[in-house]
């Protein structure tokens, strides 16, 4: 079939020009002359193109491109508005979808679809009311031979148009779309966020199946986006904690499509800023340092981003800020009591105390402390053993004794 005939001679004039390289460099600046003719007379570009430079008498508002799946269906969303006089909604309205050549538009576009169901090589559906100038229509069951450029025209009496200007290109897939997964960005421990796993859903009757390594009974939902495309998504609100940092969401779409299941999977790693956790202090070296020896304190935390370290000293007049950094080495004159203080923008922690202690007189003291209590305890054992002895040889029963009792001047032998 073939529309506008009149145009085709300037188009075929063109496409003559385009394609012979060398009768283009000749041409080149008769090509400029014919492009700014074409330019005063006929609209350019996609116009220009698939309207044989006629302004288009009808519109439809449609996605310019439209992926699909293979074994899918496929909604096109479709609506248009006419305020042309010869149009009556009162009268029969045929919808028509064509086919168009993306290869020469010279070819004609070929009837794929007339809703007074005289064609329909695709078994296509429009599903939205002509009477309310929507044309929505289904697209069962699409595989790769059904990529193409489609062009929807309306006949309604006299009115009889085609929407030229905006066609509709299919590119059908073999392998489903990833879902997305939404997390707002800056993450910080305490706090909500919604996270969300959408995908793209060109079949809104057969959905994809979402599921994903958070809670399993997210509540699944199919929304219309502004263009009439449709997005499945979950959701979830998670409560952050630093043990987010670094978690893999992973989320699977899978869709049912004819003659099997297509499945594809997106993941992502969360980035959770936190105050700092588990500071500790250590000392090098460990145990009692002698007075004018150099030791090293170290201060570790977990955060994010890294935290900074002050170091301070316990004193009676308030803790001194001794040091900023994560080592603090100094030459040791007296003992003392230390920690450290991690901080980032999200808090602070302090670490336990640790004790400096210093051997040298204080050593010997402590050394003569111990003597003491040594020689403490060997004076009590020696004490216990000779009373225990004592104990025993007077309380010792007399089986035969070695003296005879008197009693009153009388020998009393005592028998056993
Ligand atoms: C259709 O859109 C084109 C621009 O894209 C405009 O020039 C033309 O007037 C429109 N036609 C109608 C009938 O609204
Ligand atoms: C539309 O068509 C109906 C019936 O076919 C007719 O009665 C009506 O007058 C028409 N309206 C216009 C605006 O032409
Ligand atoms: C669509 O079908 C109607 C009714 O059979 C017919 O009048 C019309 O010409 C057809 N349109 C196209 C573009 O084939
Ligand atoms: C879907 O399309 C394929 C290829 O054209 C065909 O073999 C199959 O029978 C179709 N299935 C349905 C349910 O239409
Ligand atoms: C998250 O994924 C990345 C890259 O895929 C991997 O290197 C990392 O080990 C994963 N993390 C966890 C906690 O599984
Ligand atoms: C530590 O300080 C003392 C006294 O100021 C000094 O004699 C000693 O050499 C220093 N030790 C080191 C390892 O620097
Ligand atoms: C500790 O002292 C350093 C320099 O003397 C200073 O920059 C830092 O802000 C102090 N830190 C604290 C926590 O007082």
């Amino acid at each position: 079939m073939i529309f506008f005939p009149q145009m085709i001679f300037t188009h075929f004039y063109i496409l003559i020009c385009f394609r012979d390289s060398t009768v283009m460099a000749a041409l080149t600046e008769n090509m400029l002359t014919v492009n700014m003719l074409l330019s005063v007379f006929f609209l350019p570009g996609a116009l220009a193109e698939d309207c044989y430079g006629i302004t288009p008498a009808f519109n439809i508002t449609t996605p310019n491109t439209m992926e699909a799946l293979t074994g899918s269906c496929l909604q096109i969303p479709c609506t248009y508005d006419t305020e042309n006089t010869k149009y009556n909604s009162s009268r029969r309205i045929y919808a028509v979808w064509m086919k168009g050549d993306t290869q020469i538009h010279l070819h004609p576009k070929v009837v794929i679809f007339n809703s007074s169901g005289t064609v329909n090589t695709y078994q296509l559906e429009i599903i939205g009311n002509l009477k309310e100038k929507i044309c929505t229509t289904l697209f069962p069951n699409l595989t790769t031979r059904h990529a193409d450029k489609y062009f929807f025209r309306i006949e309604n009496y006299q009115f009889r148009a085609t929407a030229c200007a905006n066609p509709l290109q299919i590119k059908v897939k073999d392998s489903p779309w990833s879902p997305s997964i939404y997390v707002p960005s800056d993450l910080k421990e305490h706090q909500s966020v919604t996270v969300t796993c959408s995908a793209f859903t060109p079949c809104p009757n057969s959905p994809p199946e979402l599921t994903w390594n958070l809670q399993q009974d997210s509540l699944r939902h199919t929304e219309k986006n502004r263009d009439g495309t449709f997005t499945t998504k979950i959701q979830e609100i998670i409560t952050l904690s630093d043990t987010h940092d670094g978690y893999n969401i992973s989320c699977s779409a899978r869709y049912s499509v004819i003659g099997g299941i297509k499945t594809a999977e997106t993941e992502v790693t969360l980035s959770v800023s936190y105050a700092p956790k588990d500071t500790s202090a250590s000392i090098s070296p460990s145990g009692l340092v002698s007075a004018g020896s150099w030791v090293e304190l170290s201060c570790s935390s977990r955060a994010k981003p890294p935290p900074t370290f002050t170091w301070f000293r316990i004193s009676e007049h308030g803790d001194i800020n001794v040091s900023v950094g994560q080592i603090y080495s100094f030459n040791v004159t007296e003992g003392g009591e230390y920690y450290c203080v991690a901080s980032n923008d999200l808090g602070q922690q302090k670490s336990p105390v640790i004790l400096v202690a210093v051997e040298d007189d204080q050593a010997s003291e402590f050394q003569i402390l111990n003597v003491l209590k040594i020689l403490g305890i060997v004076l009590l054992c020696t004490g216990v053993i000779i009373f225990e002895c004592w104990f025993r040889f007077y309380n010792k029963p007399k089986k035969e004794p070695e003296e005879p009792t008197y009693v009153n001047n009388v020998m009393v032998t005592t028998v056993s």
